[in-house]
């Protein structure tokens, strides 16, 4: 029976562009909105910009340009890097758009006329000389509990206490660096609190996975707190009708998203919005949300929707997050891997196998290991999937271009293609890896028919050209079942290999009878391996990139002040000697005109001693001097990280002395 099913991914803010973690989710989703195609459901995939808040207010002010301009430049990047990872959107709309306001709108004045609004007074930090109230984060100061300095707002990351703004001592706006002061106002609040039963109950209609009960069991226990929704002006937003100068808090329209985003859809199409709205309707609604946000998504959401009359979500489908090489992604690491840089790489089907081998039902991290990368995608899709096809075309194509009618194992392929439904079922339950695994058993099986049947010794016969043709169509044929099946994780390889095939490769039940009889067109290789030197270029040489391009929310720019402390000068290097006991450390004697400095610095794997001895190199002369086990550093040379893990010393032009101020 075919469904109908509506599917959305987080609306990711529009401050800064996707990186690979946004990457994985869209994936994700991806995978299943074209898995639901292919058993012939309809399903329309919407996603959308996430353009409201503080944040975007405060990145669009240190650009000199409005709100709406920074996010319609990043949802163009956004859209850009969405297409390379060829993510099939059905539409892709923003929160700051008409459709969401008419939502956002009608929702509250439902909740309103149905008593579940009320208002209380709320003391926030304000920065006076911003002239705007601070989310948490935007406060940073000591963490009363452990002491730590320059903590966040919210929580301490040394201590992990939890705490509000309030609590910290010594807080500082991180906008202006100023002292927040406390202001008293007016907020609506969503009474979240009234729909502990109904949550309950929903909950049992089974919309989620495992461990997210077992979070939800943890909030039911500390008891659901009322969700503060209004934000004072200034502020990026919509303004709430009746309520001049108060602002819905961009959590409340974020969500209210998917439902613009759908209206906007439906218009374009001529499809009844309503049917999938109304409380009985029978379309499922899916969404794909990572962890953080699962308070969001599982409480909030179900009761915003139910308190306005509007059907609650079939699903929410949680994901772990996406670490490199074991870790967080990080900057400084170099980690923090940009969608638009990778796809400057590298293409991006090897990525979406990758994530697909290594997505499965739970709510895990998923590690993205760049040699477990390499290795896998080549090993799988050149070694065993591609290897089938390349080996049995060249035998079709010398007998007449044309498979045979028959195949010599038919029961065989009837395996094949008796996997269909198990692999549906994998693929229907989000178990993506074991998926992989099961289609990268059937392409052993594949192999091992055709290193069995030896197709290159039959065809130097030339009584068994028969056999050999019968022998490379099987093989042909099973190539299209598991293209088939791998077709939601490769639309693009599958849409090359449709055209060798010179058949369809767009629904599963496809491959229960074979392809017999019929022309190939000529193989063109389907596939390229990866470089391991180019794949490292992830890491590596994101480094500054990110560093410039993704000033995120809560970072806080390098003001002239800041940089004009930075006493940066010319230094002669006079002496240089390796350490002892350190594979790292050159000890480094440097003349700034008259006055002699030592530096330990970590340039022993670029450079021997010798080589430095005479050069004008780029110090930080004013860094506070550091003890070390070999003595005490007074100062810090500046190099440049290259992508080939050397580092460079930064040297000066000719006539620059020791001494002289760089500015
Ligand atoms: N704008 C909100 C979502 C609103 S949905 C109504 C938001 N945006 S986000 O850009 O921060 O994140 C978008 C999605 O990307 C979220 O589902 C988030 O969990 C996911 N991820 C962000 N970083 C991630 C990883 N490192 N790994 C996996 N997913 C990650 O939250
Ligand atoms: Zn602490």
């Amino acid at each position: 029976m075919s469904r109908k099913i509506l599917v959305t991914s987080a609306l990711p803010y529009a401050n800064g562009p996707l990186h690979l973690g946004h990457i994985i989710e869209a994936v994700q989703t991806d995978i299943w909105v074209r898995f639901q195609r292919m058993q012939g459901h309809d399903c329309l995939y919407v996603c959308a910009e996430d353009a409201h808040g503080t944040p975007i207010m405060i990145k669009a002010q240190s650009e000199g340009i409005t709100p709406e301009e920074l996010i319609a430049r990043v949802a163009g990047e956004h859209r850009a890097s969405y297409q390379g990872f060829l993510i099939g959107h059905d539409h892709f709309h923003s929160t700051h758009a008409a459709e969401n306001r008419y939502f956002t709108d009608l929702m509250f004045s439902r909740l309103k006329e149905a008593g579940h609004i009320t208002t209380r007074n709320v003391r926030q930090p304000f920065d006076e000389k911003a002239g705007i109230f601070l989310p948490d984060r935007y406060v940073r100061g000591t963490c009363p509990r452990c002491k730590a300095v320059d903590q966040y707002g919210d929580s301490c990351e040394v201590c992990g206490a939890i705490y509000t703004p309030a609590d910290l001592i010594d807080p500082k706006s991180t906008v202006s660096g100023t002292k927040p002061l406390w202001r008293e106002s007016e907020h609506i609040f969503f009474l979240l609190s009234r729909f502990e039963q109904m949550l309950r109950e929903w909950v049992r209609s089974g919309p989620l996975q495992e461990p997210v009960y077992a979070k939800l069991d943890e909030w039911f226990a500390a008891g659901l707190q009322d969700w503060d929704i209004s934000r004072d002006a200034p502020y990026f937003g919509f303004e709430i009708p009746g309520y001049p100068n108060k602002y819905f808090y961009v959590w409340f329209d974020a969500p209210i998203g998917y439902l613009g985003c759908l209206k906007a859809l439906c218009e374009c199409r001529g499809l009844d919005m309503h049917a999938y709205l109304t409380p009985d309707s029978k379309i499922e609604l899916h969404h794909f949300i990572g962890k953080d946000i699962s308070y969001f998504h599982t409480l909030f959401w179900p009761a915003v929707l139910h308190g306005s009359s509007i059907r609650r979500p079939t699903a929410i489908h949680v994901h772990g997050f996406l670490t490199i090489d074991g870790q967080k992604m990080s900057k400084s690491r170099g980690t923090f891997i940009i969608a638009k840089r990778y796809l400057e790489l590298l293409p991006a089907e090897p990525l979406r196998y990758y994530f697909a081998a290594k997505l499965g039902p739970d709510v895990d991290d998923i590690d993205l290991s760049l040699e477990d990368f390499v290795a896998r995608v080549n090993s799988d899709i050149v070694g065993k999937l591609v290897n089938i096809a390349s080996r049995c075309a060249g035998f079709v194509a010398r007998s007449g271009g044309k498979l045979s009618d028959t195949l010599p194992e038919p029961a065989l392929y009837a395996e094949f293609s008796a996997s269909g439904p198990r692999i549906a079922a994998l693929y229907e339950q989000l178990d993506y890896a074991q998926a992989m695994r099961e289609i990268m058993l059937l392409a052993d099986r594949a192999n091992k028919f055709i290193d069995t049947r030896k197709p290159w010794t039959l065809a130097k016969d030339p009584a068994k050209t028969i056999e050999t043709l019968g022998v490379a169509t099987q093989g042909i044929n099973f190539f299209r079942v598991l293209m088939v099946y791998l077709a939601p994780v490769l639309p693009d390889m599958a849409c090359h290999a449709a055209q060798f095939l010179g058949a369809p490769l767009s629904r599963f039940n496809e491959v229960d009878a074979p392809l017999l009889g019929s022309p190939l067109a000529t193989y063109r290789p389907l596939w390229q391996r990866l470089d391991p030197n180019v794949v490292n270029k992830l890491i590596a040489s994101t480094n500054t990139a990110a560093e410039t391009t993704t000033a995120t929310a809560g970072e806080t720019h390098v003001t002239l002040d800041d940089f004009s402390k930075l006493d940066l000068r010319v230094a002669n290097v006079k002496a240089a000697v390796a350490v002892d006991g350190s594979d790292k450390l050159l000890k480094l004697t440097l003349d700034l005109g008259g006055e002699i400095r030592t530096v330990f610095s970590g340039i022993r794997k670029s450079y021997t001693p010798e080589s430095v001895v005479g050069r004008n190199v780029v110090m930080i002369a004013n860094l506070a001097p550091r003890k070390m086990r070999f003595g005490v550093s007074e100062g810090m040379v500046l190099c440049a990280s290259g992508a080939d893990g050397r580092v460079y010393l930064l040297s000066a032009d000719d006539g620059v002395a020791g001494g002289m101020k760089i500015s």
